[in-house]
């Protein structure tokens, strides 16, 4: 009823012929595809009004809908920051609902929902002396987004190495371009590995190929294995994950009161994708713990970490969603 009696703001009627005019709700169209390797692919967005612009290293968060249903990820943008469209490279895995959607299917002109730019794995300003990037697979994503950014800025290249190992040659993303960008900034040494031949990385062949490691502000960006190598071995690297925690525990479940609906949370469900499954929009970020870009204040009852398996919880505490299931019923408040 309120739809017919309230009147419509010019901003709507300009919403509802294109959404990326809302100053509201963040969208973005989907206006290229490159296809980067057999498996990766840049997709390339332009973003609403509402879009604040991104620091090189930092991620995105895209909502898609497949098949009728809206799954949400966060994707590295490899785009420089003073890109006027965002572009995420995104690599396919096995059996992955979005990433698949997103290498082979998604049409030009799609609109998906986007959240602003997160996350701390940026460079500091100053920038340090001298830098190492250890990436490996789609990891070179946000690490592209800094050598793009450093290569188009007035200042000349800092002292930075780039390892960055991929299965094979044909499977290695930016390939050509990362030697391209060696070729023209003397300052800047490119390491392509191949791990089908030379196998993965690790500290000690690292240390060989790098031998002032020590003095360089390292970040690294692949997957567990290889950053848990890294963080074992070395001080103070900065690292990047893709992967969520291991999940320790399957909870037990239960029914919650999100907002004003009622959600059955199933066991080692977490709570965010239980509300996203109901259609409810909630407020999300890495999706992995990290961030506490989900954080949502609880009002009765308790949760299970979905990582060690501990339930807890008082009134008022604010939970991370995105790592935290039901344990038993709960109330939980939506913004
Ligand atoms: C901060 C951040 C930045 C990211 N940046 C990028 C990026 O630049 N490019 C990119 O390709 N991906 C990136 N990812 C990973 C991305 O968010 C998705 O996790 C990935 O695309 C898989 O989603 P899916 O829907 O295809 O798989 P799902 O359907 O969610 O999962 C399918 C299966 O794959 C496993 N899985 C989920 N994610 C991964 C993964 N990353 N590697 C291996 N197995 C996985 C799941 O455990 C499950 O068994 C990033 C993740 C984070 C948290
Ligand atoms: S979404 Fe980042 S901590 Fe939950």
């Amino acid at each position: 009823m309120s739809a017919l009696t309230t009147p419509l703001l010019p901003e709507d009627f300009l919403t509802l012929f294109d959404p990326l005019w809302s100053t509201t709700s963040l969208r973005g169209r989907v206006v290229a595809r490159r296809r980067e390797t057999d498996r990766a692919v840049s997709v390339t967005i332009e973003p609403g009004r509402a879009w604040a612009g991104h620091r090189a290293g930092q991620y995105v968060g895209i909502g898609i809908d497949v098949d009728g249903v809206r799954y949400r990820r966060s994707y590295s943008l490899s785009s420089p920051e003073t890109a006027e469209h965002l572009t995420v490279t995104v690599q396919e895995v096995p059996g992955g609902v979005v990433s698949t959607e997103l290498v082979r299917n998604v049409p030009i002109g799609t609109v998906v929902e986007l959240e602003q730019a997160a996350g701390g794995f940026t460079l500091p300003d100053p920038l340090p002396g001298r830098l190492l990037f250890v990436t490996a697979g789609s990891g070179i994503t946000p690490v592209m987004s800094m050598l793009r950014t450093l290569a188009a800025a007035a200042a000349p290249m800092p002292d930075i190495v780039l390892v960055h190992s991929a299965r094979t040659p044909q499977d290695t993303i930016f390939a050509a371009e990362l030697a391209g960008l060696a070729a023209r900034h003397p300052s800047l040494r490119v390491v392509q590995r191949h791990s089908g031949v030379t196998g993965r990385l690790d500290p000690a062949s690292l240390d060989a190929a790098v031998p002032d490691r020590a003095a360089r502000t390292v970040y690294a960006c692949g997957p567990d294995g290889l950053l848990d190598a890294l963080t074992d071995a070395w001080d103070d690297v900065v690292v990047e994950r893709f992967t969520p925690p291991a999940r320790e525990s399957e909870g037990t479940g239960g029914t919650v009161e999100l907002g004003d609906s009622t959600v059955e949370v199933q066991p080692g469900q977490s709570l965010l994708e239980a509300g996203e499954s109901a259609g409810k929009i909630m407020p999300s970020g890495c999706r992995m713990g990290i961030c506490f870009g989900c954080v949502l204040p609880l009002r009765e009852g308790r949760v299970r970490d979905l990582r060690t398996g501990q339930a807890h919880g008082e009134p008022g505490d604010l939970v991370q969603t995105c790592i935290n299931s039901a344990c038993g019923p709960a109330s939980i408040d939506l913004p």
